[in-house]
């Protein structure tokens, strides 16, 4: 059985959920539904990073130990994805001991192997990345991301030595084209590197809210070096090898684009430097703008889950981070947009199939659903479209899956409106083209489970088919001819009412 590790990056519990984390975490359920369609077996990973100053700050802020304030927001991020029906395997919390534990293996191993050493670090440093960043750097003395004064930071550090890694992790990359995707994220990292590495600090003593370094009391890995390893913590480094082994490196990480300097250089170093493989796939992906502007809590234009949900629905929500922000690129959010996507391929394409078809059963076939015809002119359709999106699934394009399996649906509305079933007497002609609108709901109801858990099971119901969509299988469940005929059609209230624009 083929094994599908995916993982969203942990997110920080200084913030509240809003949609760009929604838009990672949302592509990685939908790719984890997939692959439990095709029988992998699915490891998904998510959850929260809660180390670092920027955490110990806010707690200060609010009069809470780090511990106490981590609990709080933690809690709100798993309820987010709750109301999301996130199917995350795991969720795990950096402040675990199962991550001590892996944090430390990892990075004493690297030590041990002499690649991390002491020496005095001192440079501007910017909270809110929790980096450092050099002069050059820096625009107008600000940081480069948030633009807001950086700090002064002295210390005594131990250091990774990056610097040794450059060739092995440029051979890394040229030998496997596919593991930094897209393109232009992998030539933007091999650039980086070209330009020269230098060591990383990757301790802290001015804090005390972290991972303890075994070597060295009094000091603290810096979070990002504790945060990257959960991937590794969560499939059991340091507390099940056996189960390592089993699942690293084939992981397919997804990220965004202002940490890919972490994941595709830090990370796979860091891993060579404790003998193991770099990951398998890092896909990264650009980020969700609001009137063209990063989200931000400073710029107030945040968007949360909740406020979309009561009027979309948790599959309106889904669908429209899905097929409408291609996964790559940056997107522009806006509401407007996200109606129209919804009244569009929602409202129309999928539930008046839907209706419709049951109205037409109801009233030409007495409410039971009559078989397809083997030799429908859609089968080809329905192949078409399952072949389409499974290759657009495995190459981490949810919006080109959908659209492949929306094609099909109006070429099945397209058929229902060349025969007119509805005007034509019952019989066995009539019979043929509602079987064959009742099996394309079928198929497109397993197909768009990913996108769409809830209306899918609806759907199905609606078709008389006993379980549901998540339990078929793929390939087969897409091969034409397999809605047997005999079944009660439901019909019922539109699966998705339409919006006021
Ligand atoms: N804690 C680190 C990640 C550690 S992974 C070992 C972190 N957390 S974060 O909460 O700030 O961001 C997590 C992810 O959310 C990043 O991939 C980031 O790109 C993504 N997004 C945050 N805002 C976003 C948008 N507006 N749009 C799309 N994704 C965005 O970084």
């Amino acid at each position: 059985m083929a094994r599908f590790y995916v993982t969203t990056p942990i997110y920080y519990v200084n913030d509240a959920p809003h949609i760009g984390h929604a838009y990672t975490t949302v592509t990685a359920d939908a790719l984890a539904r997939w692959h439990r369609l095709l029988g992998d077996e699915v490891w998904f990973l998510t959850g929260t990073d809660e180390h670092g100053l920027k955490v110990a700050q806010a707690a200060e802020q609010h009069g809470v130990t780090p511990l106490q304030w981590a609990d709080t927001t933690s809690e709100r991020f798993r309820e987010a994805w709750a109301s999301l029906d996130i199917s995350y395997d795991d969720f795990i919390r950096t402040t675990e001991p199962r991550h001590f534990v892996a944090v430390q293996t990892l990075l004493q191993r690297a030590y041990d192997n002499g690649d991390i050493e002491l020496d005095t670090y001192e440079g501007p440093y910017c909270v809110a990345c929790e980096a450092y960043y050099t002069e050059a750097e820096l625009i107008d003395g600000n940081c480069p991301i948030h633009g807001r004064p950086v700090e002064w930071f002295k210390e005594d550090n131990w250091f990774f030595r990056l610097s040794r890694y450059q060739d092995r992790l440029l051979s890394w990359i040229e030998a496997n084209p596919d593991a930094i995707v897209p393109e232009s994220k992998r030539n933007e990292v091999v650039g980086f590197i070209r330009q020269g590495l230098e060591d990383v600090s990757i301790t802290r003593t001015s804090l005390s809210w972290g991972v303890p370094v075994p070597w060295a009391p009094g000091h603290v890995f810096y979070v990002w070096y504790d945060a990257l390893i959960n991937y590794a913590t969560a499939i059991g480094y340091g507390t099940d090898d056996q189960r390592f082994r089993d699942w690293w490196p084939a992981v397919h990480h997804l990220i965004g684009k202002d940490i890919i300097r972490f994941h595709c250089v830090y990370w796979p170093a860091l891993l060579m430097a404790a003998g193991e493989e770099p990951p398998a796939h890092v896909h990264v992906h650009g980020f969700l703008l609001v009137g063209g502007e990063k989200m931000s809590k400073t710029a107030l234009n945040q968007i949360a889950p909740a406020d979309l949900i009561p009027q979309f629905g948790v599959d309106g929500f889904r669908y429209h981070f899905l097929r409408d922000q291609a996964f790559g690129p940056d997107g522009d959010f806006s509401y407007e947009g996200m109606v129209a996507r919804y009244n569009a391929d929602l409202a129309n394409n999928l539930g008046n199939l839907a209706s419709r078809v049951a109205t037409v059963v109801e009233t030409k076939c007495g409410g039971v659903g009559p078989r397809p015809t083997p030799d429908s002119p859609l089968a080809a359709a329905g192949a078409e479209a399952y072949d389409a999106a499974a290759a657009a699934w495995l190459r981490v394009a949810p919006s080109e899956a959908l659209d492949a399996t929306w094609r099909l649906i109006r070429e099945t509305n397209a058929y229902l409106e060349a025969n007119e079933p509805w005007k034509a007497q019952p019989g066995p002609d009539v019979d043929g083209v509602l079987g064959d609108a009742l099996e394309v709901l079928r198929i497109v109801a397993v197909l768009a489970s990913p996108a769409l858990p809830r209306a899918t099971v609806e759907l199905w119901r609606r078709l008389g088919r006993p379980g549901s969509p998540a339990e078929q299988h793929l390939p087969e469940a897409a091969a034409w001819g397999q809605y047997p005929g005999g079944l009660p059609v439901t019909k019922a209230a539109p699966l998705f009412p339409r919006l006021a624009g």
